[in-house]
């Protein structure tokens, strides 16, 4: 397993692969790799021949109150975890290989970002899409892969290859869950153990809605309001957002559901750390395929 710095050193690499007719699966990350990125190995391993894995944490993607500072950056086990999947290589870069000196280039991707996560993180999928159209130039991949988890980031970076003809096939890859239920996440090792048992609401909620759709529920605000009252049993979440949306679009989804609809979630505990304003955010999603019966309006 290779590890490289620069973008030039990567693009020559890029190249050598492609002219020998190698297939490059690329799978941007932000390191701190659990099960869930590995996943995303796994998923581009049966795509390519060569798995590429990008650890950089975005410092353009987090806002000013956000865990930027904090977020864990241990490389080491990261590049460990990353030789024992078989990856190929890890592109490490400095912010400055990314940003550099004078940078003033952004990337933006209009109305998709403005809902759910983007309402509450104002510059953040302008920070996410900036540094995945970098990588993607760095690594000239065949396939980029991007969890299903952050439902939001994968319908945006669908939209952004759409829209700037990236030749590149963007591949989304399952939610994978601890085997309590609760999606694997960087962040849930910084919740404080009190909170990270109440984390189990978010899956816990999601599971009621589905129930709820499965026995033929379709009016929204009756799913809403037992997803609300599911994560009302946790009494250490702040619930962020709990919305019902179009999968494609974003968009909100009508009083009664009329197709396969996102239940999205973002809720906030309160952190490990000293400080006990500190919280952690985690979010979870599943689309739901409500029944549709012939009297529905289509
Ligand atoms: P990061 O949070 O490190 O996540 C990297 C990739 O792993 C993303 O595509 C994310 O959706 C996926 N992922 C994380 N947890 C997952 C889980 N439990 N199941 C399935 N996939 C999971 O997302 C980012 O980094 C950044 O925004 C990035 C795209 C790298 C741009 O900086």
């Amino acid at each position: 397993m290779r590890i490289m710095e620069s973008t030039a050193e990567l693009q020559a690499r890029a190249d050598a692969v492609r002219a020998e007719g190698g297939r490059i699966a690329l799978v941007p990350t932000m390191g701190a790799l659990h099960e869930g990125h590995l996943t995303l190995v796994d998923a581009a391993r049966a795509k390519a021949d060569e798995v590429w894995v990008s650890i950089f944490v975005n410092p353009s993607q987090f806002g000013p109150e956000e865990d930027f500072e904090r977020y864990p950056r241990p490389f080491e086990a990261d590049a460990a975890a990353c030789r024992a999947r078989g990856v190929d290589v890890v592109f490490a870069p400095e912010a400055g290989e990314l940003y550099p000196d004078g940078h003033q280039t952004w990337v933006e991707v209009d109305a998709l970002t403005r809902p759910l996560c983007g309402a509450g993180r104002p510059g953040h999928f302008r920070g996410v899409t900036t540094v995945v159209t970098r990588l993607l130039l760095a690594a000239k991949p065949h396939v980029a892969v991007f969890g299903e988890k952050d439902f939001q980031q994968l319908a945006v970076i669908r939209r952004l290859v759409r829209d700037l003809g990236f030749d590149v096939e963007v591949l989304g890859a399952p939610i994978a869950r601890e085997p309590d239920g609760v999606a694997r996440s960087s962040r849930n090792r910084l919740l404080a153990p009190a909170a990270r048992r109440e984390a189990r609401a978010l899956a816990r909620a999601l599971d009621v809605a589905e129930r709820a759709v499965a026995d033929g529920e379709a009016r929204a605000d009756e799913i809403l309001a037992r997803v609300r009252a599911e994560l009302a049993r946790a009494p250490l979440a702040f619930v962020e957002y709990a919305e019902l949306r179009d999968p494609q679009r974003l968009e909100p989804a009508p009083t009664r559901l009329q197709g396969p609809t996102l239940l999205a979630l973002a809720v906030h505990f309160p952190a490990a750390s000293g400080d006990p304003g500190a919280r952690v955010r985690l979010i979870d999603n599943r689309v739901l395929h409500p029944h549709l019966h012939p009297e529905d309006p289509s």
